[in-house]
């Protein structure tokens, strides 16, 4: 079974991810990792935090001359911010600079709802760890998992659709670095300016913005994930992994929520078969899951992300001391962080398509699960 976990508050030393269960042999030296990292904290919207953070990943075990083990890996990514938070963030001092404490909650965040469940009168003890700069960790084992699905040919890529109402009209296309050499992770070049304004605007009066990211994966086997149970159905098990994105409010497969209005002949994608291809679609309605399990057709998943809860413009709340009506506390924000949000879904899908891997082709090494990958294309291609 593979599984990971991560830890680190926003402004503590580190984060630390252990995933266990990768399989001997994976090919590591940490620039796959860095690169996805230094994305994360690109992007056209980001706060003041992102310029001072440089994030690289550092390998604490589980990998020896550049390969893994098969022993956990354990990584770490140092908070360069931490030096600025040591007084207010030390983990053994009795005495913390209480300038930093968080007594009027920010609406749209886990302060109050975290506060009230973990007894916490300083929300700081909330925040810290419901900050998205857990993403970092998050992107870090991901980018592991990519390596792992690329040895079968798995290729995943995360990029922006939508900032706010502007929608790119590209089809959903990958392995385009392209879409790096701008700050909106957009393929589509027609609606670049158009977005670069709507942050601007949104910018300038104080306020943030959303909008939406596609995750395409392609060479994806059919018969990942299940029909026979709930939590085995790919779709759910993706669908939570995405969800779980800090911000993320809503997550499509496909067509989504447009095959609840359109009939069913423009909705489903029929069956076709051909020699070199076997069975295949002329359209990918679906988004490449069917039942819950992989139909072999390229998955298309999109989310939607809300619009940044921490604004300059602060919103109302209550101070928890004098239960007064207050404006809620600005940190320092994103204004949009919808292209960082492409990338932490990408790791997420990797993710949970890695696991879905591990458990069909399953091996100790990297060589016998390529080996029983192959052995199960052919049982695909005889079908
Ligand atoms: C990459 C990334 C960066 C984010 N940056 C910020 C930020 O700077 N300020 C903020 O208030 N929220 C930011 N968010 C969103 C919040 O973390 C999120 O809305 C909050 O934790 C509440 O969770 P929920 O919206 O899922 O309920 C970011 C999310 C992601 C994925």
């Amino acid at each position: 079974m593979l599984r990971y976990l991560t830890a680190g508050e926003s402004h503590g030393k580190a984060l630390l991810a252990i995933i266990e269960g990768l399989p001997a042999g994976i090919k590591l030296d940490g620039s796959e990792i860095n690169i996805l990292l230094e994305r994360r904290q690109g992007g056209y919207g980001r706060g003041g935090r992102m310029s001072i953070e440089k994030d690289e990943v550092e390998f604490i075990s589980g990998l020896r001359s550049s390969y893994t083990l098969g022993s956990p890996l354990g990584l770490l990514i140092k908070n360069r911010d931490w030096e600025n938070w040591q007084t207010a963030m030390d983990p053994l001092d009795p005495v913390i600079d209480m300038s930093k404490r968080v007594a009027r909650p920010r609406p749209g965040h886990a302060d109050l709802p975290g506060g009230i469940k973990y007894g916490h009168k300083d929300m700081r003890n909330i925040l810290e760890r419901a900050s998205a700069r857990e993403t970092a960790a998050r992107v870090a084992v991901g980018a592991v998992a990519k390596e792992l699905l690329k040895a079968l040919g798995i290729r995943v890529q995360g990029h922006v659709f939508r900032i706010g109402g502007i929608e790119a009209d590209s089809p959903p296309k990958i392995y385009d670095e392209k879409i790096y050499d701008n700050p909106f992770y957009c393929s589509d070049p027609r609606v670049r300016d158009q977005m670069k304004l709507v942050v601007d605007t949104v910018k300038s009066s104080n306020d943030s913005i959303g909008g939406t990211i596609r995750v395409v994966a392609e060479g994806v086997p059919p018969g990942l994930g299940s029909h026979v149970h709930w939590d085995r159905r790919l779709d759910g098990r993706l669908a939570q992994a995405v969800m779980s994105i800090p911000g993320i409010k809503a997550v499509e497969f496909g067509m989504g929520l447009r095959s609840s209005i359109e009939p069913g002949s423009h909705i489903h994608d029929g069956i076709s078969y051909s020699k070199e291809k076997g069975y295949y679609r002329e359209r990918n309605n679906a988004g490449g899951l069917e039942g819950g399990i992989t139909n072999g057709e390229p998955l298309v998943i999109r989310a939607a992300m809300k619009a940044i809860p921490t604004m300059i413009m602060p919103l109302q709340s209550v101070d928890i001391d004098t239960k007064e009506k207050m404006y809620a506390i600005v940190e320092r924000s994103d204004i949009c962080a919808v292209p960082a949000a492409s990338i932490v879904g990408e790791a997420m899908v990797c993710w949970v398509l890695a696991e879905a891997v591990m458990e069909k082709f399953g091996g100790d090494r990297l060589e016998e699960i390529v080996e029983n990958y192959h052995n199960y294309l052919q049982h695909v291609k005889e079908f």
